[in-house]
């Protein structure tokens, strides 16, 4: 492990919350050298700010619609994330749009995770079941995980990571989704470590993995 300190981790999240909870984990197990400083959510009832403030993690619920203009609500980002001293922001399961300001003030170190290899079975209103639904409806015979950083559009960042996960004739969307979250549990942590070692090189939409000192 190395001596250096934690990478300090934002997350945000808007559902049932497992990779935020698969991330506490690996960094409880020591698999990952960083600190969850904060988890913010638009959603009141999100599982992820549940499980945040089960462990005293600052947990912020922060929706567009607690603001009158996409301008308060922006500054609010950068105010909890300013305080937070976020070196790092992870869209773990958010499914609203970042907005731009935060996004460019944070190029190149937010990531998000998407239940396919993109840039197929991306975009808008392709999320969580509906990707799943539409790669069994297309016919593919794989599937699998994309953490990629995150730009001005919806998932057509650069892909940092990606993993294969074969489709097989009885899959329904649900148990295809089940074994890619499985496999999204261990490579966003991977992907958060390569940050934390400061092994990622972005070249254009070439991110390149440095070798271990
Ligand atoms: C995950 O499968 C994640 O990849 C997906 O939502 C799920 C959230 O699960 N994200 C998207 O589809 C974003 N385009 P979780 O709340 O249990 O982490």
């Amino acid at each position: 492990m190395s001596e250096s300190k934690p990478i300090r981790l934002v997350a945000f999240a808007s559902g049932g919350g497992s990779n935020v909870r698969a991330i506490y984990h690996n960094i409880e197990t020591g698999a990952l050298h960083a600190e969850l400083v904060g988890v913010i959510s638009n959603n009141s009832q999100c599982g992820a700010l549940v499980h945040a403030r089960l462990h005293n993690i600052p947990a912020f619920h922060i929706s567009r619609k607690q603001f009158d203009s996409d301008d308060d609500f922006v500054q609010k980002l950068f105010k909890v994330l300013t305080e937070l001293k976020a070196e790092l922001i992870v869209l773990a399961g958010y499914m609203k749009k970042m907005p731009e300001p935060v996004v460019r003030a944070y190029k190149n170190r937010m990531l998000n995770i998407h239940p396919a290899l993109l840039p197929s079975f991306g975009g808008k209103g392709l999320y969580g079941h509906f990707v799943h639904e539409a790669v069994l409806n297309y016919g593919c015979k794989v599937s699998g995980v994309t953490v990629h950083l995150v730009d001005a559009d919806f998932d057509t960042g650069a892909p940092v990571l990606q993993r294969c996960i074969s489709v097989f004739d009885n899959d329904t969307p649900e148990t295809l989704a089940a074994r890619v979250l499985k496999e999204e549990h261990i490579i966003y942590s991977q992907a958060i470590q390569l940050f934390a070692e400061e092994r990622i090189l972005v070249d254009g939409r070439r991110v390149r993995i440095l070798e271990k000192e």
